[in-house]
């Protein structure tokens, strides 16, 4: 018998192993009331024996209520000093409390008169057959722990002596497991019956409109790059109103020998260089002379020698670039006496760094090249970094916006107007950046630095990350499987980057919300599209396909002890997860963290398709079509229930997601080489050098 218990409850815990056992108090229930029934149920005396004497106390010296209330006061103390207070209120602290302790004082009583075997068992099956299956990412999962219950309560009722009456009505605490796996069942069942009626013959579901419209839009992009050195020079002055800067004809050359896929598309550049000429080259040089030597201001001075083609970077006090230097090298290497010498600063940090203040800020009368430098850490920065939005002139990108219609869902129709802070004033509380950033060592004032990655409001110029080079994120076809082998799921697994919790805020962070809605945690409303009778309509239902999302954190940080605590009890945390396991789904999520996500490219280059969301902008925005190369994901993410289930479970989009991963793929090898991210920096460079040339005058 004990044999049997110790297996049943070795098997109990692997299955268990991956989960929270902590945050299992709503175990407890089942476990109290099947305590109770069992001991109701065990005759009081077998053979003229005392069985169990929980009637009978004589023995012992406090009476039953004294010795509840210490326990009690026993498991609240414990819990207070484990958990601390839930913010939520003080009731619902004391009622588990309460739980916690009977139930403790119940599996002390009954280990002292039985044996420990019987309180494991009943442990094991409160916990099993609590678990919400509507919360489980695995079919395996859910139905393992309906079997391994079936079993535990099979040893518990083994395990109470025959005399006892009625042994088998033990058996109805099989429902508690059973009853939501099968409402579980049906509701997966109702869902994919509900794939006959979406969108039959006369409506497109808005992705596949979106799809459609990506594909003539990147068509048009390719054909109109210019073909030969005069059409890009005359391009650069069509678009932006000046000359072209000295070298553009030899990085034609270099771009176009080397096949760039594109030639004319580098507005990223130009917006992020433009605010600058309102400086004289002098003044460009003052102050990032100025800047750099100022106290904590976190920025490396790379001085780039384009005889040798060498850049060499240094840190006021730090050595460790970040592969800052390595970057550099490895992309502009092999340009010897091509490039001019140029200097630059350059952001390790992976948060943006710099606010421009428009020109009716910052006063002219003051003297241009004043900057204030402020350490935002910890500290929610929106109202700064969105100061400017009323003075902003809304500048448009290269995208044209698509016309679809998305029946009340975001989904993104327009990644530039979805990544605009000044048009959404919600992501105020919705993005760790902007809540309670890490670091944020904010730089106020016209200051050319280069950063990985940064929001619509802020005047970062762009440079590629050197992550995208580091060993660590680069795609190997060995570790990727055929799309046929792959999960029907969307998968991600990270840690919680993002922001830094010291209050509980961090449940409307970024990378909180999307772990938060894919395990489905707290179960709240969805929308989906209906079709009925021809009309298309969003729904609300409370119902998400969990098996669809394999989505789990595998790192509590960035966090005081205390939230820590809460994010590792609220969340299903992962021990742990291989690097490439996410090549076993068909969809691969991608997220912000403090900044960009440097698993990005590994993503595109697979077989997987990748979904991103993100406010930052990057230096490849231009060259990468959404619905195309990628599915863009909204902030809100109230679409992505019904994307997941669209693209995983209906023909249609099954076969268009599968289309977009093998684009993605396919485009990588074209538009992100190494020599790709050579030609952006290259032509970066000169209109850096443009910048600060002693020569140049404001204008
Ligand atoms: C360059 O390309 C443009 C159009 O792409 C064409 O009209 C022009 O003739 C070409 N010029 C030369 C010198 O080939
Ligand atoms: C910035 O502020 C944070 C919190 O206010 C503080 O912990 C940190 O030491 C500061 N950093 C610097 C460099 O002053
Ligand atoms: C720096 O801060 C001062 C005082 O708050 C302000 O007057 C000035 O305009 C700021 N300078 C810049 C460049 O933002």
């Amino acid at each position: 018998m004990a044999w049997g218990t110790i297996l049943a409850t070795l098997f109990a815990i692997l299955t268990l192993s991956n989960w929270d056992l902590r945050g299992s108090a709503l175990s407890i229930v089942p476990a109290a009331a099947l305590l109770v029934v069992y001991i109701a149920l065990i005759p009081k005396t077998i053979n003229g024996a005392h069985y169990l004497p929980l009637v009978n106390i004589e023995d012992d010296i406090f009476p039953l209520s004294l010795r509840v209330v210490v326990v009690l006061v026993f498991a609240l103390g414990i819990e207070t000093v484990a958990f601390g207070f839930s913010t939520s209120g003080i009731a619902p602290t004391f009622s588990l409390g309460l739980a916690k302790a009977l139930s403790w004082y119940f599996t002390i009583r009954t280990t002292r008169y039985t044996s420990w075997c019987i309180a494991t068992a009943m442990g094991t099956f409160s916990i099993m057959s609590t678990r919400d299956p509507f919360a489980q990412s695995s079919e395996v999962q859910a139905v393992s722990h309906v079997i391994v219950s079936f079993f535990v309560l099979g040893q518990v009722i083994h395990m109470l002596p025959r005399q006892a009456k009625a042994r088998s009505t033990l058996w109805v605490f099989f429902l508690v497991s059973l009853v939501p796996y099968l409402a579980n069942i049906f509701a997966l069942r109702t869902a994919q019956s509900f794939t006959s009626q979406r969108f039959g013959h006369s409506q497109e579901h808005p992705v596949e409109a979106l799809i459609h419209s990506a594909r003539a839009e990147f068509e048009s992009l390719l054909q109109k790059q210019s073909k030969n050195y005069t059409a890009a020079h005359d391009e650069y002055r069509r678009r932006y109103g000046v000359e072209p800067p000295l070298g553009f004809e030899a990085w034609y050359e270099f771009a176009a020998s080397h096949q760039s896929p594109i030639i004319d598309d580098f507005d990223t550049i130009y917006h992020a260089i433009s605010p600058f000429w309102k400086l004289s080259g002098d003044e460009v040089v003052e102050v990032m002379r100025h800047v750099q030597n100022a106290p904590n201001s976190e920025l490396w001075l790379c001085a780039f020698d384009g005889d040798i083609a060498k850049a060499h970077c240094s840190h006021s006090h730090r050595t460790f670039d970040r592969n800052i230097g390595f970057l550099f090298n490895k992309l502009l290497g092999d340009l010897h006496g091509i490039l001019p010498d140029v200097k630059f600063l350059v952001n390790h940090l992976d948060e943006p760094r710099v606010l421009i203040p428009p020109e009716s800020f910052g006063g002219d009368h003051h003297g241009k090249g004043l900057f204030n430098l402020t350490n935002m850490s910890n500290r929610p920065v929106w109202d700064t970094i969105t100061r400017f939005c009323a003075s902003r002139r809304s500048g448009r990108g290269a995208w044209t916006k698509h016309t679809v219609q998305t029946f009340g869902l975001p989904f993104v129709t327009d990644p530039l107007a979805t990544m605009d802070l000044c048009r959404h004033p919600e992501y105020s509380t919705t993005h760790g950046l902007v809540m309670s950033p890490t670091s944020f060592r904010l730089v106020e004032g016209l200051v050319p630095i280069l950063s990985t990655g940064s929001p619509s409001t802020m005047g970062d110029i762009l440079f590629p990350s050197p992550a995208y080079i580091e060993s660590e994120f680069q795609y190997t076809d060995a570790h990727d499987i055929a799309w046929e082998s792959k999960q029907n799921n969307l998968y991600w697994a990270g840690s919680t980057t993002g922001g830094f919790a010291s209050d509980d805020q961090w449940r409307y962070y970024h990378r909180q919300r999307f772990v938060k809605l894919a395990q489905n945690v707290k179960r709240r409303q969805h929308y989906y599209l209906r079709e009925r009778g021809g009309v298309v309509a969003r729904v609300r239902s409370s119902f998400l396909n969990s098996r669809l999302f394999d989505v789990a954190f595998t790192r509590i940080f960035q966090c005081e002890r205390k939230f820590c605590r809460d994010q590792r009890a609220f969340f299903n945390v992962k021990a742990w997860a291989d690097k490439d396991r996410a090549f076993r789904s068909r969809l691969v999520f991608d997220i912000d963290g403090n900044g960009i996500s440097g698993r990005y490219y590994k993503l595109l280059a697979s077989k997987s398709a990748p979904l991103k969301q993100t406010i930052f902008r990057e230096w490849h925005d231009e060259r990468l079509i959404p619905w195309l190369h990628y599915i863009p994901v909204s902030q809100s993410m109230e679409e992505l229930p019904e994307l997941v289930f669209y693209l995983t479970s209906t023909e249609t989009g099954q076969r268009m997601v599968r289309e977009i991963a093998e684009q993605g793929r396919a485009w990588f090898p074209k538009a992100f080489r190494e020599i790709d991210l050579s030609i952006y920096t290259y032509r970066l460079l000169l209109e850096l050098a443009r910048l600060q040339d002693r020569k140049r005058q404001a204008s």
